[in-house]
């Protein structure tokens, strides 16, 4: 096989056979394809676009490019989350601990922040002591135990789509329906999920801005999880503005406590629900996705949910004490109230600058080695729709050095639009692709 007549095919608009796919990606994870080659066939995929089959046998082949793990020894279906990305998306840490507490087990793959989202990983990092760089047998043996446990990604998990996406990202390519697709759930099939619930975000915090292109989006990876034999749900949900208050990794993990309290933000417990219940339901422990959510409800009512949390953190060497004294997460030295001196309604926030205000208090990574502080961000206390009167506070900002909290302050505000009329609120789930 020749990669110039893989390239000229898909330039032509015609499809790649399975063999051909299976070869360019097979290839190019050994080295023996050149970069300027791939990029090519990249670039003519971007604009040709590529068939279900094509995008279903890239998503395989990029599974199968380096370790697929056999979670066999695990008993029960296993049921992954994933999420596109948002800001104060805490998600993870209120649904894996209330699904497990139904049984469901939970032997989940997270990754590290990059960029303005941040990443449960570094989030779970807030409990003392707490890893995810486990050994496959205390991963596998947790889960069984006790239901849950979440590593860090292993170095060859999916190794093809690493290189792929370090291409696209340098070639003009990553904005492509397919090559997305493929690239989320080939780390998901590869990381042993029997069944895929996605929280496709949209909006100004999202990777997905357009609320049409996240439908294609979460279309296609639902296509290709029923190609591959997964079931597989994706649920659209807004991100024009950040979910829940907190945005930054200890404020998040607080918040994600005080949720499973029974007193977390409407929107951030609505929409665990709603993930959650298609997760408890595809494992088997509801009839029904409707009886799922009344038995997740039931998790925070009789402290199960939070019961699982204490045990997760400790099983993997953290310290749970935080958990029922949450005074105890360092403190950033620098709290002050952001205060606008306008009167108006809340109309729109760029929510990705809100990120990036919360990078700039050094609680998000620039490059894969930066060192985050864990205990910076913001409590946003005004949201779309929200009143706010001259002179009152819109968040509070949470640094640790003067210079940084100013330039955070200075963006954080410039994020905020505001109009003179009452504007309606954000609907939270915008749809539901099953
Ligand atoms: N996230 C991924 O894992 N892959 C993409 O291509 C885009 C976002």
């Amino acid at each position: 096989m020749r990669m110039y007549d893989l390239i000229e095919k898909k330039k032509m608009g015609n499809v790649l056979s399975e063999q051909e796919i299976e070869w360019f990606v097979e290839e190019y994870t050994k080295g023996t394809i050149p970069d300027y080659q791939v990029s090519a066939l990249l670039m003519a995929i971007y604009f040709q676009g590529m068939t279900n089959e094509e995008t279903v046998t890239l998503t395989l082949s990029m599974a199968k490019s380096g370790d697929m793990l056999d979670l066999s020894k695990i008993e029960g279906i296993k049921v992954d989350k994933h999420s596109t990305g948002g800001v104060g998306d805490k998600t993870s840490l209120v649904v894996t601990p209330m699904v497990s507490a139904l049984g469901v087990p939970v032997a989940k793959m997270s990754g590290r922040g990059l960029g303005h989202t941040g990443g449960t990983i570094d989030k779970l990092e807030s409990f003392p002591g707490f890893s995810t760089g486990i050994s496959e047998e205390t991963f596998i043996n947790n889960v069984n135990t006790i239901k849950i446990a979440i590593a860090g990604q292993t170095a060859n998990l999916a190794p093809a789509d690493k290189k792929l996406y370090a291409l696209r990202d340098v070639t003009a390519t990553v904005d492509q329906i397919s090559l997305i697709a493929s690239s989320i759930m080939s780390k998901k099939i590869a990381s042993g999920a029997d069944a895929i619930v996605l929280d496709v975000k949209t909006g100004s915090g999202a990777f997905m801005r357009k609320e049409e292109e996240a439908l294609k989006l979460a279309r296609t990876m639902v296509e290709i999880g029923k190609g591959l034999g997964r079931e597989t749900t994706a649920i659209i949900s807004d991100m024009n503005q950040p979910l829940g208050f907190a945005v930054g990794n200890n404020l998040e993990v607080k918040e994600a406590i005080e949720t499973l309290k029974g007193n977390g933000p409407k929107d951030l417990l609505e929409i665990s629900l709603e993930l959650g219940s298609y997760m408890v339901y595809y494992a088997k422990k509801a009839n029904s996705v409707k009886e799922a959510r009344e038995k997740l409800i039931k998790t925070i009512e009789d402290g199960s949910a939070l019961e699982q949390l204490r045990k997760f953190v400790s099983a993997q060497g953290g310290d749970a004490s935080y958990i029922d004294a949450p005074e105890k997460f360092p403190m950033a030295d620098i709290i002050e109230e952001i205060i606008l001196e306008e009167t108006g309604y809340i109309k729109y926030i760029e929510t990705e600058e809100i990120g990036f205000a919360a990078m700039m208090l050094g609680g998000g990574r620039e490059t894969k080695d930066s060192i985050i502080d864990l205990s910076v961000g913001f409590i946003v206390h005004k949201k779309v729709g929200d009143q706010v009167l001259a002179g009152e506070s819109i968040a509070t900002v949470y640094g640790n050095s003067r210079k940084q909290v100013d330039a955070a302050v200075k963006r954080f505000k410039e994020a905020y639009t505001l109009s003179p009329d009452y504007l309606e609120k954000f609907k939270l789930i915008k749809d539901i692709i099953s």
